[in-house]
């Protein structure tokens, strides 16, 4: 992992525009501070309403440009600050992958679909083709190519709309619940694609989830928000064992992490695996 530092944050505050008179502005975000390097994997959780799509949605812009309300703070994006830059720019160096897949496809065929973000740049036809078949390819769609994505299920409209954003060759891909609308064939196929990302192309990746055991599995970094704010941060190894205050903060805990903290409660001290793979190292190590 290089040290070059993609996502700066600093004192991020945002309230949403009140259109009913005498309804007082509340600050969502209230002063949050965020680093992310280059190649990092950082997974947030938190309760709903706690600020997580709406942090996503200041990482490329959308907040302040498009939905105006009151911004206080810097969010500075590959060097860029989001303040002076135009969503445009912004969506060269940030993907953001929503969690309905439907709302997110409109083309006739998956491979339209995934051409349709490189029209818009003006992206040479040879060169738009190749982009396209390699982030189907990616996903694993090249074979639905010229399907129709409303004739494809949720979990490869799901890999459609990623492949959408890989086409456009972000620095920073950020997924919004990308799973969580999914049946469970759906989810593990999207965290399959995750996974690949993570570990083949060692993207940046922003991943919002509530899915703690694939958290735990990918996650270089994992932040809890509560209320506008990241309550904690840390090594998924770390946030993990903390099950009393991830209880507290409404987050869901990776089933290994209850085992493991269980057995800390009967004594044994030396217990902190978080992941299937540690937990069966633990025991192969006490056999
Ligand atoms: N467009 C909007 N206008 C006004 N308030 C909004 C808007 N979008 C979200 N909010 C409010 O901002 C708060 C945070 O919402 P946000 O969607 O960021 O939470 P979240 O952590 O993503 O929750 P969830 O887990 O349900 O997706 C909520 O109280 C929500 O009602
Ligand atoms: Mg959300």
């Amino acid at each position: 992992m290089s040290g070059e530092r993609l996502v700066d944050i600093c004192g991020l505050k945002y309230a949403y525009p009140v259109y009913t008179p005498g309804m007082e502005r509340e600050n969502i975000l209230r002063g949050l501070n965020l680093q992310i390097k280059k190649g990092e994997f950082v997974s947030i959780m938190g309760p709903a309403g706690a600020g997580k799509t709406t942090l996503c949605l200041t990482l490329n812009g959308i907040i302040p440009h498009s939905t105006g309300g009151k911004f206080g703070g810097d969010v500075i994006i590959c060097g860029m600050n989001t303040k002076k830059t135009a969503i445009a720019e912004l969506a060269k160096k940030v993907g953001i992958v929503f969690q309905d897949p439907e709302s997110q496809l409109f083309s006739m065929t998956a491979a339209d679909e995934v051409a349709f973000g490189l029209e818009n740049l003006g992206v040479p036809r040879e060169e738009m083709r190749e982009r396209v078949c390699a982030a189907l390819q990616m996903v694993d769609m090249t074979a639905f190519a010229e399907r129709s994505p409303f004739h494809l299920s949720g979990g490869q409209k799901q890999r459609v709309a990623i492949a959408s954003i890989l086409a456009m060759e972000p620095e920073i891909l950020v997924l919004d619940e990308p799973a969580s609308e999914l049946d469970p064939i759906g989810k593990s196929e999207v965290f399959r694609v995750v996974n690949r990302l993570r570990n083949e192309k060692a993207m940046t990746i922003i991943m919002v989830e509530h899915e703690s055991e694939r958290i735990a599995e990918f996650s270089d970094r994992v932040l809890i928000m509560d209320q506008g704010r990241i309550v904690m941060e840390g090594p998924p190894g770390e946030i993990f064992n903390k099950t009393e205050q991830l209880r507290a903060a409404g987050v869901s805990i990776p089933q290994m992490a209850e085992l493991s903290s269980g057995l800390r409660e009967r004594g044994y001290g030396d217990c902190n695996f978080i992941t299937l793979e540690e937990g069966e190292n633990y025991f192969a190590g006490k056999a």
